[in-house]
């Protein structure tokens, strides 16, 4: 498995697995639980769960796959910003760890920036970490200027991933957002990889997986892959998907493939607001 090194250099792996609409009671709950399980067989052993993800119900089905497993694994959760007070957080991540079925979290997250000052998210995140409830602390969906509160906070520089919507038709963060999180080493986690299926009918993505007899998607993927500091997290409910974006780490696309991907889908060329989900 290829890996990307959090800033303390723990070293996590570059493809992992998403559960967004996972766990929603009563709909493919086994299935899904059996793709997870596959997903880690195969050694994409970070998963990304929340607890806003079938309020819950994602939680409770990563505690199902993981089980037997918690030491291969490395999870990934996320308090939503109206929990994200001090106490708040201690709370959330308590309900999350029972869900979960384990005593820690790998790396917590706000999920996108609320009312709560920032400042008080990091502390009570920094207060778990001591507490040993979680071992990472990061951000999701936040922008340049948050970041820059992020880092300008007491403790804010043990931040260690912003989970961000990137993909072939959403490289806006690489204007700005991306060289600033790269210059202190911050990895991003890919969310949406694939967009959620709508990249994969799209040219050239086709053209290019049909001349080396692989999959749109695991082109989409290999091409995050190959970018430094990227780990992607895609979301697949079924053993033939899970297996398929595997086979993207045995892509390796060519310059004259990247360049042509370049041309449909073009790196930023101005600021914009950040784009998300
Ligand atoms: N931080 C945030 O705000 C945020 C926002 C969105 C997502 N996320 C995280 O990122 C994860 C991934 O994003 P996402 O779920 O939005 O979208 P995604 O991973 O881009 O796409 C998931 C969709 O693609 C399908 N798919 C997966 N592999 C495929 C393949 N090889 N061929 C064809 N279709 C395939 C899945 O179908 P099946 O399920 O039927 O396999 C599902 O419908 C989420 O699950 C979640 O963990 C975080």
């Amino acid at each position: 498995m290829k890996t990307v090194a959090l800033p303390g250099g723990e070293r996590v792996p570059a493809l992992g697995l998403g559960t967004w609409m996972m766990g929603e009671r009563g709909t493919h709950e086994p299935e899904e639980v059996a793709a997870l399980e596959r997903g880690i067989e195969l050694g994409m052993t970070l998963i990304d769960t929340a607890e806003m993800y079938g309020d819950g119900g994602a939680e409770e089905l990563v505690g199902q796959a993981i089980k037997g497993n918690r030491n291969r694994v490395f999870i990934v959760s996320k308090v939503l910003p109206s929990n994200a007070s001090r106490t708040g957080v201690a709370a959330a991540c308590e309900r999350s760890l029972k869900r979960l079925g384990t005593d820690r979290v790998d790396l917590y997250l706000l999920h996108w920036c609320g009312s709560v000052p920032l400042a008080e998210t990091i502390a009570g995140f920094v207060a778990l970490q001591r507490a040993g409830k979680i071992r990472h602390w990061g951000v999701s969906n936040l922008d340049l200027g948050e970041m820059e509160q992020i880092w300008a906070s007491p403790d804010g520089k043990g931040c260690a991933v912003n989970q961000l919507l990137y993909n072939l038709g959403r490289r806006g963060i690489e204007w700005d957002l991306m060289p600033a999180l790269a210059k202190r080493g911050i990895p991003v986690m890919a969310y949406s990889p694939l967009e959620q299926g709508r990249l994969l009918g799209k040219r050239p993505l086709t053209e290019i997986a049909a001349a080396r007899g692989v999959t749109a998607a695991q082109v989409a993927l290999a091409w995050l892959l190959q970018r430094p500091g990227v780990i992607a997290i895609p979301k697949a409910a079924s053993l033939a998907h899970v297996a398929e974006n595997h086979g993207a780490l045995e892509v390796a696309l060519t310059p004259a493939e990247l360049a042509a991907l370049d041309s449909v889908f073009p790196p930023p060329r101005r600021k914009a607001p950040l784009a998300m989900l």
